[in-house]
Formats: C-alpha cells, sequence, structure tokens
C-alpha cells in the first residue's frame, strides 16, 4: 500500500503513524508536514528508519510539490495537517481558512485528478457548534460551528462532501471528539495543565471551568481512523468518541490529583470569545458498522499520559523554551494577567 498521510509530525498525525507503521511495516508512506510550530521532528521518533516511510516537508498548499507523489500512484490520502488552536484561530482566522479550507481543496483537487481509491479528511466535532446540558451530536447534526477554526474544518467537510457528490471521489470524512494522550502540543488544555503543574505554575480555567468535552484517547482514534481506511463506506460520515464526558474543572482536578499538586494552582481567568459549552459525541454508527470500540478508559488513559509527560520532560521542555514562548506571551500570560 501506498498511503499519504499529511500532519505526520503533529500530535495525532505522529500518533496515527506510529501505529499504523508498527502494524504494517510493509507500508509506503508519504508523510507531508509544513512543519509549523505544532508540527516536530522530535514527534517522529521511533518511525524515520522504516524502509517505506518519507518525510516530505511541504504544505498541502503546495501543489508542486505534492503532484510527484500522485503521478506515482497512491492507494489513499489521509488528512490530518491543520491549524488546530481555537485560541489562536480567534487571533488569526485567514491563516486557518488557508490552510485547513484551501489545503484540503488542494489535496482533493489533486487526488481527483489522479483517481486516488480512497480520501480521509480528518475534522472534528466541532463543526456541529454546541450543545445544552443534554443530547449528543449524531453524523445528521447540523453543521454550525462556531470559532473560526470550527468554520474552517466545517468549510473542508463540505468541500470533501462536494467532492465525492459532484466528482465521485471517494472521501470520507471522520469527525472525532477532545484527543489526549503523548506528543499533545501544550497549548491544549490537558498538556497546558500537566506542564504548568509540574512546574509549580497557575492553570488557567476559562469561564467558569463548567465547560464539558468529551474525551478520548488518541490511540484510539487512530485505530478507528485505521478501520475507516479499510472499511470506511465513501460519501458517509464517521462520527468518532469515546463517551468521556468531563467538566474542564473535572479533568483539571484529576490531574492535579494524580500529579499530587494542590488546587490552589487553579486560576479562573477571562473567557474565551465564543466558548462553545459542551460537546458530546454518538459514536453508535462506526461502532456497528465497523466494529469499532474505544479501549482505554479516561482515568487510565490519563494516568498514562500524565506519566508519560512526567517521562518526557525533555521532549516538553525544548517545546517550551522555543516556539513555545511566543505563545506563553501573545495567549497565555494576557489571560492570566486578567487583560483579555
Ligand atoms: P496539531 O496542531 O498537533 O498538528 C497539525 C500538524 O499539521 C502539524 O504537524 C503541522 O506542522 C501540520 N500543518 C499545519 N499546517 C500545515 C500545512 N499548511 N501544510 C502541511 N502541514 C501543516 O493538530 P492535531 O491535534 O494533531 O490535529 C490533527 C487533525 O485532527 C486536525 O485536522 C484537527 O482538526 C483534527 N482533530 C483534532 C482533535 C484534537 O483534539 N486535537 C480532535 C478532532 C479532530
Ligand atoms: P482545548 O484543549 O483548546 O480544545 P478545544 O477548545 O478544541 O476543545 O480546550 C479544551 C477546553 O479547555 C476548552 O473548553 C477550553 C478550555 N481551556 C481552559 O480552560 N484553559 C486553557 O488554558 C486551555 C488551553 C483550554
Amino acid at each position: 500500500m501506498r498511503l499519504m498521510v499529511t500532519g505526520g509530525a503533529g500530535f495525532i498525525g505522529s500518533n496515527f503513524i506510529r501505529g499504523f507503521l508498527a502494524r504494517h511495516p510493509e507500508t509506503q508512506l508519504i508523510n507531508v508536514d509544513l512543519l509549523t510550530y505544532a508540527g516536530n521532528r522530535d514527534n517522529m521518533e521511533g518511525f524515520t528508519s522504516y524502509p517505506g516511510y518519507v518525510f516530505v516537508q511541504a504544505d498541502i498548499n503546495d501543489r508542486e510539490q505534492l503532484v510527484k507523489f500522485f503521478e506515482q500512484g497512491l492507494d489513499g490520502v489521509i488528512n490530518f495537517a491543520a491549524e488546530s488552536h481555537v485560541d489562536r484561530s480567534i487571533a488569526e482566522p485567514h491563516l486557518f481558512a488557508q490552510t485547513n479550507i484551501l489545503g484540503t481543496l488542494n489535496l482533493l483537487t489533486l487526488a481527483r485528478e489522479y483517481e486516488v481509491p480512497k480520501f480521509i479528511q480528518i475534522s472534528t466535532d466541532e463543526v456541529y457548534g454546541t450543545l445544552g446540558p443534554t443530547g449528543q451530536f449524531t453524523e445528521e447534526s447540523p453543521l454550525a460551528p462556531n470559532s473560526p477554526y470550527a468554520a474552517s474544518k466545517a468549510g473542508a467537510d463540505l468541500l470533501a462532501r462536494a467532492f465525492y457528490i459532484t466528482y465521485g471521489l471517494p472521501v470520507v470524512i471522520t469527525r472525532c471528539s477532545n484527543n489526549y494522550g503523548p506528543y499533545q502540543f501544550p497549548e491544549k488544555l490537558i498538556p497546558l495543565v500537566l506542564i504548568n503543574a509540574l512546574k509549580g505554575e497557575p492553570v488557567p480555567l476559562y469561564g467558569d471551568g463548567k465547560q464539558v468535552r468529551d474525551w478520548i484517547h488518541v490511540a484510539d482514534h487512530c485505530r478507528a481512523v485505521e478501520m475507516i481506511l479499510q472499511q470506511g463506506k465513501p460519501g458517509t460520515v464517521y462520527n468518532i468518541g469515546a463517551e468521556n464526558e468531563r467538566t474542564n474543572l473535572e479533568v483539571v482536578r484529576s490531574i492535579l490529583r494524580i500529579l499530587g499538586k494542590p488546587e490552589s494552582l487553579i486560576r479562573f481567568v477571562a473567557d474565551r470569545p465564543g466558548h462553545d459549552r459542551r460537546y458530546a459525541l454518538a459514536a453508535g454508527k462506526i461502532r456497528r458498522e465497523l466494529g469499532w470500540e474505544p479501549e482505554i478508559s479516561f482515568e487510565q488513559g490519563l494516568a498514562e499520559t500524565v506519566a508519560w509527560y512526567v517521562e518526557h520532560q525533555a521532549w516538553w521542555e525544548k517545546i517550551i523554551s522555543g516556539e513555545y514562548q511566543s505563545y506563553y506571551q501573545r495567549f497565555y500570560l494576557p489571560r492570566l494577567e486578567g487583560k483579555e
């Protein structure tokens, strides 16, 4: 099999490639990643030496750099590459449209031209918007994105759908809930809290901290994507979720408890504009149709993730002493100082 995976130096993409190549070491796998602030060569440790693995530093918008891989023939494209952080999307919506919408359009166009037999668009439950205290998003829920990030992902989903209907490109869209696990960039809630707590620094909670997210371990998400690559029905959407709803406050308290750190580290800070209150995902379709089940409970997964960050201090120290500083100055400190 010859597979193109985009965004494979990021959090989920690198976890996907590591697991996939361990199970299918004979794969010819082309990892296309621009290495933005979120892309990290250290995330690729452990899989660069597979004989069929190729890394290409390129923008998914860059047709010229990518076309030769399509010319050589591909059995599938899995598009993980994206700008992925909601707070950054509020500051830089154009960048999100450029990568998430136009970049996906470029890949869809190439896949159509070179008749790629499977295109998986990795989307998110955030395209459905926000929920009240009850109910879950299904694959039939209307798209009602609230952040520029979610809107850009919804735009990509609609283009992917249009390529299936108009041109017959065999596209499958996946919509997963909030992921956690190893190699996640420390701008996202769980690694940010973990690292701050390990350093004894304040842990910021937006608003009242009672927003609800539905958590899934990245390894369970990646196995679902692999099953969809093998058996997913073109032209359809699969929600991927593990039914682990927690308030942000509950998540933060659990992390502090595991680390033996005091709750006095928690700081309630200014809320995120347009902050979605609750996500909850119904994932019955992938369970029924493909037989996928999550294998990692939230409690076990969180404990393992905490242990991973404790054991991989060198990994995150390198990040927080580099590019992360600009995030810290631009997004983190103003919140903590109450300027936002
Ligand atoms: P991430 O930010 O950790 O990684 C994104 C990767 O894409 C990085 O390696 C980055 O260098 C690369 N990239 C960014 N712009 C690019 C471009 N123009 N061309 C090529 N590469 C580029 O993100 P993640 O958390 O791993 O998310 C991966 C995918 O999963 C995204 O599409 C995201 O929308 C989706 N998703 C994420 C979550 C989550 O909880 N993290 C949940 C559901 C869906
Ligand atoms: P995040 O990890 O950014 O994911 P998303 O916004 O895509 O769900 O945030 C998860 C939740 O945690 C979200 O409700 C925002 C909140 N949050 C905080 O309260 N403090 C923080 O420092 C961060 C990064 C997020």
